[in-house]
């Protein structure tokens, strides 16, 4: 393998800290069920969660933060429940925005936009215009995401480019496909966390999660908090990264 065909490498320069966490919000529904509640209760009380979690990411350290909070497989829900989380994400960006921007978070969507309704691609590109410069956490906001898409997506941008004459099959590298994702200059993430319990990535940053460290909380979303998100950092800095090689390293 030549070295451009190297493995991307999630780009951590301190070992104890992830520079990169995603997380699967999972759960929300079986707290609600747990307590007798409506499931958008739970739905509710996962953004309260988001809300400590965002703050707790930037205090520990973490540079990026990728949450997934509307899969591309979530339309097929109920009306009812599709609209609360709709919902819910147009007042956490009217509610929200001033006060992550204040706080120097610059927000940043992945996903499609394609089919939604024009408020959400409105207020998805004031979240991304206001903040762009900031230069603290990066917030990244899988919306309307699936991962088999955004490859599918890559795949069919890298095609339109080689219809035109732009790129040759032989260009089509690990680090070219990487370019043409949802977000490009975006480092792998170290460490996915998924809440619930549940042990599966569900669509989320396949091509991203290559080397990944996974680490599974059997706790529901809206409980998590900033010792749990510390105890998934303890976690990750007891795994030995190797990447493929023989030797423990990080990806500095
Ligand atoms: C999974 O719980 C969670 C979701 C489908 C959505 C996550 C959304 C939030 C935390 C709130 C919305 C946040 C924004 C920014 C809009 P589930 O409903 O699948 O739970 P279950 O598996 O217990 O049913």
């Amino acid at each position: 393998m030549s070295e451009s065909e190297a493995p991307p490498i999630a780009a951590t320069s301190h070992p104890d800290v992830p520079r990169h966490v995603a997380i699967i919000m999972d759960g929300n529904g079986r707290w609600a069920a747990a307590r007798g509640l409506p499931r958008g209760e739970g739905h509710r009380r996962g953004v309260e969660a988001l809300r400590r979690t965002v703050r707790a990411a930037g205090e520990l350290g973490i540079r990026y933060l990728t949450i997934f909070s509307f899969s591309a497989e979530n339309w097929l829900r109920p009306k009812a429940e599709v609209q609360d989380l709709l919902g819910l994400l147009r007042r956490f960006i009217r509610h929200d925005l001033a006060e992550l921007h204040s706080s120097n978070v610059r927000v940043r969507i992945i996903g499609t936009r394609d089919g939604l309704a024009t408020d959400i691609r409105l207020l998805l590109e004031e979240a991304e215009q206001l903040t762009r410069d900031n230069d603290g956490l990066d917030l990244i906001v899988a919306f309307n995401y699936g991962a088999r898409q955004e490859i599918a997506r890559a795949a069919r941008r890298i095609a339109e480019k080689a219809a035109r004459g732009e790129l040759s099959p032989e260009d089509v590298t690990v680090e070219e496909f990487s370019r043409h994702l949802d977000s490009p200059d975006l480092v792998d993430p170290d460490l996915i966390i998924r809440t619930s319990g549940e042990q599966r990535l569900s669509n989320f940053l396949l091509w991203q999660a290559a080397y990944s460290e996974l680490v599974f909380l059997p706790v529901y979303w809206p409980d998590f908090d900033r010792a749990m998100l510390e105890q998934a950092l303890e976690e990750y800095r007891r795994r030995e990264r190797r990447f493929g090689g023989l030797v423990a390293r990080t990806g500095s």
